[in-house]
């Protein structure tokens, strides 16, 4: 198994004001793998994933991403670097179609057949979308939305997708094809940064795994060993 770096944090620290919500964070994501981060409410997990993307300055620390030190790069310099999110919450445009969601994804492809190509990748990974093209986007059920934000991620071409809480709000089922969908994607050879407050979906389909508390990394190892760990299996899984 190859273990190539895909994105090597070291030492993040993002502040609101003077309130440190990710307090020297270090972390890295190998090749062909799903990794997680696991966290409650507040524990800086979004905070992580915006400063990754370029949505967030860091005020300290360093990524690399594919041995690039992306630090402080601006959000489209990302995208076209391969590091794409779904974010929190979707954040769909919801007055505008099916369609016309997954097409924004596609924003920096010029080349309409590649643009057609992930369209048609996208529909099959996501049957429920096929006769729904034309559909105002808000009027989804959320399951469907998640989708579309999958979907329109898909379209910008990932090298590696980060998804923020990609379950949160959905009925067990709808979670459960969610966790499909993500672990498909990761088989197509896309590297998947996944956060979670559901650690139980969240170490069940990853490969290797963080738990953060409070901005800090306080755990990590296999999916698997964290989901044993009577530690974590007490604070995460309720068990
Ligand atoms: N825009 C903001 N301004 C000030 N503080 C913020 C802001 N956004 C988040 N915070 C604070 O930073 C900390 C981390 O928040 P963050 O949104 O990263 O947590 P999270 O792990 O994503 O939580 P959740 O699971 O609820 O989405 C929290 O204490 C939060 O209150
Ligand atoms: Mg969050």
């Amino acid at each position: 198994m190859s273990t190539e770096t895909v994105l090597e944090v070291k030492d993040l620290v993002v502040k609101y004001g003077i309130v440190p919500a990710v307090n020297g964070t270090s972390f890295s994501v190998k090749r062909g793998m799903i990794a997680s981060i696991v966290g409650s409410n507040g524990a800086g997990k979004s905070t992580i994933m915006k400063a990754l993307t370029g949505l967030l300055k860091p005020n300290s620390g360093s990524v690399q991403l594919y041995g690039e030190d992306v630090t402080g790069m601006e959000p489209d310099a990302l995208v076209a670097r391969g590091l794409v999110l779904v974010p929190e919450g979707r954040r769909l445009f919801k007055e505008m179609s099916v369609g016309e969601n997954l097409e924004m994804g596609a924003y920096r492809q010029s080349d309409q057949m590649l643009v057609k190509r992930n369209l048609e990748r996208v529909l099959e990974l996501f049957p429920a979308l096929q006769n729904r093209l034309k559909t105002i986007a808000g009027s989804l059920s959320g399951g469907q939305q998640q989708m579309v934000a999958v979907g329109r991620a898909l379209m910008a071409e990932p090298k590696l997708l980060l998804l923020d809480e990609p379950t949160i709000g959905l009925a067990p089922a709808i979670v459960d094809t969610i966790a499909e969908i993500i672990q498909s994607i990761a088989t197509e050879g896309v590297d998947v940064l996944l956060v979670e407050q559901n650690a139980e979906m969240a170490l069940d389909i990853a490969n290797y795994a963080f738990i953060i508390e409070r901005g800090e990394i306080l755990l990590q190892g296999p999916a698997a060993e964290l989901a044993n760990s009577e530690e974590v299996r007490k604070a995460y899984l309720g068990i």
